[in-house]
């Protein structure tokens, strides 16, 4: 195909809004978007974070009114996130295995509240339950133990699942976790129950706020390197994925997001599974900043943002401005 101007004039079907309408290659839905919601104990509670301006922690029973609202809005699902009380945070994080902690008892609201109007999607990883703030057990050298760690977050999948999660989100990174979760849900009769794994997920700045959030940046010692991903690696990050879907995943996630839009494209071209990107925390903390020091308008900034994780490839997004996003596209 030899195209040449004047014959071609790509401003052509530019010219109107209803011929830009009719070559649009992607588009953005509500359907597209999962809401991430922090959960707290109390009742009635809403606590601002202040790190993500305009991001709250909800008590269990305002956070099914949460998930009543992303019905409202055409949002096909929630993802929850605990903040522990202090008392409850321990060296091994066993109360991430508690069938009555803050998660369960969140799980359980939102499903009562909507049933199967909504996807409850819930992380794996230990670190809202520990007082070290690492995603799994610790040795004595301080370093993340793999295989010890998976036995225990299989063990919390399957309380997380017992509870009425539908998506179970492994954000820990450890190697052969999507396996042993895969087989305690079968095992257990949950076959219908998701796993979407944090398959690519990167040793991030972008995750401050997030920790500031479920209460865990201040223990946090040192960083989570030893199992989160190096950002100067993208080969490695399409093995990860490679795994995990060999493993039992049925989509799979990259971590953050924005930066990583190569990793979305070659993940989509590669493997053709669902893949979803995590707008992280720090992303969303950007945008809100951004725009309050005059970057430009926040709504246009973030819609742009939400529009080339469609156009790389991503099934969907996971982000703090879901409600805000759908509002927009619902008008
Ligand atoms: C926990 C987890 C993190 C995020 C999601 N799950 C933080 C981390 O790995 O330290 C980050 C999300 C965000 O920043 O919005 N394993």
């Amino acid at each position: 195909m030899n195209r040449s101007y004047p014959n071609t004039r790509l401003r052509r079907t530019r010219a109107s809004a209803w011929s830009r309408a009719m070559v649009r290659e992607t588009v953005l839905t509500p359907a597209d978007l999962i809401w991430p919601l922090f959960v707290t104990e109390g009742e009635g509670v809403e606590e601002p974070v202040a790190s993500l301006p305009g991001v709250s922690r909800w008590s269990v029973d305002a956070i099914a009114a949460r998930a009543k609202e992303a019905v409202d809005l055409g949002i096909p699902c929630i993802a929850l996130f605990p903040n522990t009380q202090d008392g409850l945070r321990s060296d091994d994080g066993a109360e991430a295995l508690n069938p009555d902690n803050l998660m369960c008892r969140a799980i359980k609201a939102v499903k009562d509240a909507c049933g199967n109007d909504i996807g409850v999607l819930t992380d794996v990883a230990l670190d809202p339950y520990t007082t070290h703030g690492q995603d799994g057990l610790v040795n004595d050298a301080d370093y993340v133990v793999n295989d010890d760690t998976v036995a225990v977050l299989v063990d919390q999948a399957i309380n997380q699942a017992e509870a009425g999660a539908d998506i179970i989100a492994p954000s820990d990174m450890m190697d052969g976790r999507v396996h042993a979760i895969r087989m305690a849900l079968e095992m257990g009769g949950h076959h219908n129950v998701q796993i979407m794994a944090y398959a690519a997920k990167f040793a991030s700045a972008f995750y401050g706020p997030f920790r500031d959030a479920v209460g865990s940046g201040d223990r946090l010692v040192g960083d989570k390197k030893t199992y989160q991903m190096d950002p100067a690696n993208g080969d490695e990050a399409l093995a990860e994925i490679a795994l995990d879907i060999a493993e039992g995943a049925d989509s799979v996630m990259v971590k953050p997001g924005l930066a990583y839009l190569d990793i979305i494209w070659r993940a989509k071209q590669r493997f053709h599974v669902p893949v979803y990107a995590y707008q992280v925390s720090g992303e969303y903390a950007l945008i809100e900043a951004g725009a309050a020091v005059g970057a430009g308008d926040r709504d246009a900034l973030l819609m742009e943002k939400l529009i080339a994780f469609k156009r790389a490839g991503c099934s969907g997004i996971l982000t703090y401005h879901a409600p805000l996003a759908a509002r927009l596209l619902n008008g």
